[in-house]
């Protein structure tokens, strides 16, 4: 039976990275007979210039009928200046996000032996490193309400966002991280700002709660500041994270860092049936768009983890990832994580590397 995998390139070096993460795709599909078929829409600024809308309808309905979706990147300063705040790129992604439920976003945060000297980090504070942030992704300040730019007595402008999640958001977040817990470290950390903000005091709660549910993981509490600290002093006291959307989507680019560079960095965006939207943490990049220097890997990356989680297809999923070892083990590295005695490439290079890693 195939299978529809929509491709979403989006803006600035969204493109270049999806273009080498489908040849991967292309290829293994092919060797493993894996079925699938690939459609691509528009999405963000590139969607904005052609549609007038980040998001057009004909896309969002080729995102509910599909059955994955890898996604590159969106944004960029040419429509940063947009004066109507709903016709920007990055509601097109919030709005893909929302209207599919994708609330579970995992992001897994792991060193590649190869790249401990490509970490701003010492070697012997990241090597092993493999620790997974749990992000919800549908809630929270991102989309609470109300929200806008008001003007106050006194003609003063004020702009405000609402902070709120409730429980049921909380505990469904909090099942996915505990379940993920279970089956790694066993070591589950919420991160909060329980000691100032309300919508915090009753996610500890929460987890206090669920934690009943699973005695075989063991549950603490770090504050968020604390938690960014912790995270450049001693990262591997981490195992599994669980946090709200922006306290995740900031500690998420913090730990991309440990890993050599943000372009290392996959995610899954998962809704309650485990269908997924597949993207690199990093965003459209575009001091180095249109140059060829992007890093492809956090997108291939990605696609090994759509294969894995929505495409059923583990083993394939296991031959990416070994693939990217392999290139990384023959010293081809861009320029994010370049470092001495290695060979630069550009993103096309790496991924011809993969691709004729898998090919063997
Ligand atoms: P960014 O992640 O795009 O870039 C930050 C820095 O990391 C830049 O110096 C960039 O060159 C570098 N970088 C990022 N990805 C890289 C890769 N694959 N290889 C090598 N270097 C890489 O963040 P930003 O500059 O804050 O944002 C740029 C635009 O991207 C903004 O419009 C923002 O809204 C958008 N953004 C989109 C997403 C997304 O689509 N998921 C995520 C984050 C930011
Ligand atoms: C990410 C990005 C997005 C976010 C932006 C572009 C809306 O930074 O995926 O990490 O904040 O979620
Ligand atoms: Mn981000």
């Amino acid at each position: 039976m195939s299978k529809n995998v929509l491709i979403l390139p989006g803006d600035g070096i969204g493109p270049e990275i999806v273009t080498e993460a489908k040849r991967v795709l292309d290829l293994v599909n092919e060797q493993c007979s894996l079925g699938l078929e690939f459609t691509t829409a528009l999405i963000g600024g590139s969607a904005i210039d052609a549609e007038g809308v980040p998001l057009p309808a004909s896309t969002l309905d080729a995102a509910k009928a599909a059955d994955a979706i890898l996604l590159g990147a969106v944004g960029g300063p040419q429509w940063d200046t947009n004066p109507d705040f709903q016709i920007r790129p990055e509601k097109g992604l919030l709005g893909i996000r929302s209207n599919l439920g994708l609330f579970g976003n995992l992001r897994p945060a792991i060193l590649y032996p190869q790249l401990a000297h490509a970490s701003s980090l010492k070697p012997e504070i990241v090597s092993g490193l493999d620790i997974l942030i749990v992000r919800e992704l549908t809630g929270g300040i991102y989309f609470g309400q109300p929200r806008g730019i008001r003007v106050k007595e006194g003609g003063i402008r004020e702009g405000y966002n609402t902070y709120v999640y409730d429980e049921n958001e909380i505990r469904r977040i909090g099942r996915v991280a505990f379940e993920a817990a279970r089956q790694r470290g066993k070591k589950l950390c919420s991160v909060d700002k329980a000691n100032v903000l309300e919508v915090t005091v009753l996610w500890r709660e929460i987890m206090e709660e669920l934690s009943a549910e699973y005695s075989d993981v063991e549950l603490s509490h770090m504050y968020v500041d604390n938690a960014a600290m912790q995270l450049v002093r001693a990262p591997k006291q981490f195992d599994v994270i669980v946090t709200g959307n922006m306290f995740g989507d900031i500690l998420s680019d913090a730990a991309a860092m440990l890993t050599g560079s943000i372009g290392m960095l996959p995610s899954a965006s998962l809704d309650v049936n485990g269908k997924g939207m597949y993207e690199p943490c990093h965003g459209s990049a575009p001091d180095i768009a249109g140059q060829g220097k992007a890093n492809p890997l956090a997108t291939i990356l990605s696609a090994a983890m759509m294969l894995r989680y929505s495409l059923d297809a583990g083993e394939v999923a296991d031959k990416i990832e070994a693939a990217v070892s392999q290139v990384l083990d023959q010293n081809l590295r861009t320029a994010d994580i370049m470092s001495e005695g290695m060979v630069l490439v550009s993103t096309s290079q790496m991924g011809d590397a993969v691709v004729a890693a898998l090919k063997g």
